[in-house]
């Protein structure tokens, strides 16, 4: 039987009853679609799955992204999936909160991440709800963030502030080019209504965002540091512990997420696809 039970009051649910290897019916569909809007996480323990499955599982919700500036970064005939490997040879990089791809015109609507190989302790993925940031803040607060955009800069995501993750992209011969963020910076507002469920939330993505829009550059800052330490509040969290063969579904409209670097020497192998966005679905302010 399917079932949903939350993972914490903050945000996620874990679902079980199904294998996601087998067709669902529409009914199963539906019941996971409304369960993702409510939760934002969904967790799938304990799934033997392939990668045509994860890919079949993804595409109920949208069409996959294609990194074409991270191929070699891909599972071998598989451009949509990259595969996310740390061992002792291959160090994982401090993470900072983001949500994916924030440097692109139309950040993906979701990530799903599957992990084949796990560390026995370290390596969980926290999760913050960015509609908790939202209601959190004062009506004030809440009309001027309203009122502004920022500007996400993807070859600054990819550039000298993650020398780990520079490092990786030179052994796989990845140059940090006009493939990223379409050649050019895009501005995003730092509130955003999400397309289905209408509730409004953050949208901060500190590896991305070079500044606040006509604000100087000191009031811009101020107002970063204030929102990037808004966002790690506890009270926002689930911090998710990963098994191998879990299914992690997140939706990246309303949350960050932060990868915890804590588990070398040992292997962490994950697989990770994005959904896009439709084009009707693209997020408004008001
Ligand atoms: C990511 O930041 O997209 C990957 C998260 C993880 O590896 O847990």
């Amino acid at each position: 039987m399917l079932a949903i039970e939350p993972v914490s009051l903050a945000l996620g649910a874990r679902v079980t009853g199904i294998d996601l290897s087998q067709d669902l019916s529409a009914q199963q569909w539906d019941t996971i679609r409304q369960a993702f809007h409510q939760h934002s996480v969904l967790v799938f323990p304990d799934q033997k799955i392939t990668i045509e499955d994860q890919k079949r599982f993804c595409r109920q919700f949208g069409d996959l992204l294609v990194h074409q500036h991270l191929l070699p970064m891909t599972v071998d005939g598989h451009p949509e999936c990259m595969r996310l490997h740390n061992d002792e040879n291959n160090p994982p990089g401090l993470n900072t909160w983001h949500t994916d791809n924030s440097g692109w015109p139309n950040p993906p609507l979701g990530t799903v991440l599957y992990a084949k190989t796990t560390p026995s302790v370290g390596g969980d993925t926290l999760f913050s709800n960015m509609y908790l940031a939202y209601e959190a803040l004062s009506p004030p607060m809440q009309e001027m963030l309203g009122q502004l955009t920022a500007t996400h800069d993807a070859k600054k995501a990819f550039g000298a502030d993650y020398p780990e993750l520079g490092e990786l992209l030179k052994k796989k011969s990845i140059e940090v080019d006009d493939r990223f963020g379409n050649g050019k910076a895009v501005q995003h507002p730092l509130v955003r209504t999400h397309p289905v469920t209408k509730k409004k939330s953050l949208y901060v993505s500190a590896p991305y965002i070079t500044r606040i829009d006509g604000l100087s550059t000191t009031e811009g800052q101020a107002v970063l540091d204030f929102l990037y330490r808004h966002i790690e509040t506890n009270e926002f969290i689930y911090r998710h512990q990963w098994h191998a063969n879990d299914l992690l579904m997140w939706d990246n409209r309303c949350l960050q997420h932060y990868a915890v670097a804590d588990y070398f020497p040992h292997e962490r192998l994950m697989y990770r696809m994005n959904i896009l966005e439709e084009e009707d679905g693209k997020w408004t302010t008001s």
